[in-house]
């Protein structure tokens, strides 16, 4: 069977096929099941706890992985064009790749993804402080996040191509207070859509700021720069950074300069002028906590498009700067600076400390609710 058309054809006669799929440059032969629905896998044991690797398979056949040590997603395979699968996602075969500590690949980052300064707030006047583990500032929920804690899974029902997976982070955990009970919902839908639901409830007042850390690369091939995809976002604003990527406060306009892409174009373009490459929160225009599509991604290498919606207020567009070849993919290709871009849905970093964004605040009582939904479509 032609490598082209196995991915159809399997799905068409077989119901199940090996195939070629490619996790960013990992080339392996595996059996795929197109049996929509979820399967577990053994994947190791940390912390004392069993980690699983679960397979989520839509009616198409695209296959999602996601495991429960960091709620991770590992890999997305699905066909591009000429229908050849790859994965539009960085990812690791195996636990060790993760224990190993890379930023973030695929995780859900909190207690509070994203920067605050100097790991200092307040809260009804107590002050806590957190460690300050990215220069002076606390990044992604600190030293041991929710990016590296076991969760507990629950399938409920094989047929449905969707995952549950809670956490409870216990009161004074890096610092944070408030036992924080915590669940995100992975389902991948037969229109190609991986959804993401997140819930929370607290104790005691604290913060919370939850996002996906995917990095995703539509090429499928981490040797291609995602610079020469092309990108919209619909935001007229963002937070200006100082040096140490700590949000001056400002809510400025994007026009004019290389932060405005309302109007879809090269992420190389104008990266040239921005200090660093982008890092950046967009304030989006979307005017309320409804879902609404606020990104599109387009690669023509592959023909894939993804769109994203969100209930959130920003989204931290990340063009993968610190990303230097010390880490390589399954397949030993090096992850060079620019292999690929987070875009993750969020609250605006430092909120804790600035009045003015929108509150991230979670008190006793309160139901913390958003949904993600990444798309993804191919012409
Ligand atoms: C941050 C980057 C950081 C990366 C990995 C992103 O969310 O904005 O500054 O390097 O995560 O930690």
């Amino acid at each position: 069977m032609k490598k082209a058309t196995a991915f159809s054809l399997a799905i068409a006669l077989t119901g199940a096929a090996f195939i070629t799929s490619c996790n960013n440059n990992q080339t392996t032969t595996e059996k795929m099941e197109t049996k929509a629905g979820i399967t577990k896998a053994a994947w190791g044991n940390t912390d004392g706890k069993d980690v699983f690797l679960y397979t989520l398979t839509n009616a198409k056949g695209v296959q999602v992985k996601i495991s429960n040590y960091g709620a991770t997603v590992t890999s997305w395979v699905s066909p591009d064009k000429n229908n050849k699968p790859s994965s539009i996602v960085l990812g690791f075969d195996s636990l060790s790749g993760y224990l190993a500590k890379p930023p973030y690949f695929g995780a859900v980052v909190g207690r509070y993804g994203n920067r605050i300064a100097k790991g200092k707030f307040k809260i009804d006047n107590t002050q806590y402080t957190l460690a300050t583990n990215n220069g002076s500032n606390a990044l992604h929920g600190g030293l041991k996040g929710f990016d590296k804690q076991v969760w507990d899974a629950s399938t409920e029902n094989d047929s449905t191509a969707s995952l549950l997976l809670s956490y409870t982070s216990k009161d004074g955990e890096e610092g944070y207070p408030g036992n924080l009970k915590v669940t995100v919902r992975y389902t991948l839908t037969n229109d190609n859509e991986l959804k993401i639901e997140y819930n929370a409830t607290t104790d005691k007042p604290t913060v919370l700021n939850l996002t996906n850390h995917s990095y995703f690369n539509l090429t499928g091939d981490v040797s291609n720069s995602i610079l020469d995809e092309t990108l919209m976002i619909d935001a007229d604003n963002y937070t200006p950074v100082d040096t140490t990527l700590i949000p001056t406060g400002e809510i400025k306009p994007v026009k004019g300069t290389p932060f405005d892409f309302t109007k879809a174009k090269k992420i190389g373009l104008e990266i040239g002028a921005v200090s660093g490459g982008y890092d950046h929160n967009f304030v989006l225009n979307k005017k309320d906590s409804s879902l609404q599509k606020i990104a599109a991604l387009k690669d023509s290498i592959s023909g894939r498009t993804l769109e994203v919606f969100t209930t959130q207020p920003g989204v931290q567009f990340y063009t993968g700067n610190f990303l230097d070849g010390t880490i390589s993919t399954p397949g030993a290709k090096k992850i060079n600076q620019h292999a690929a871009l987070c875009l993750e849905t969020q609250h605006f970093p430092d909120s804790p400390n600035q009045p003015k964004f929108p509150t991230t605040l979670l008190l006793p009582g309160e139901q913390f609710h958003s949904v993600t939904v990444y798309k993804l479509s191919v012409n």
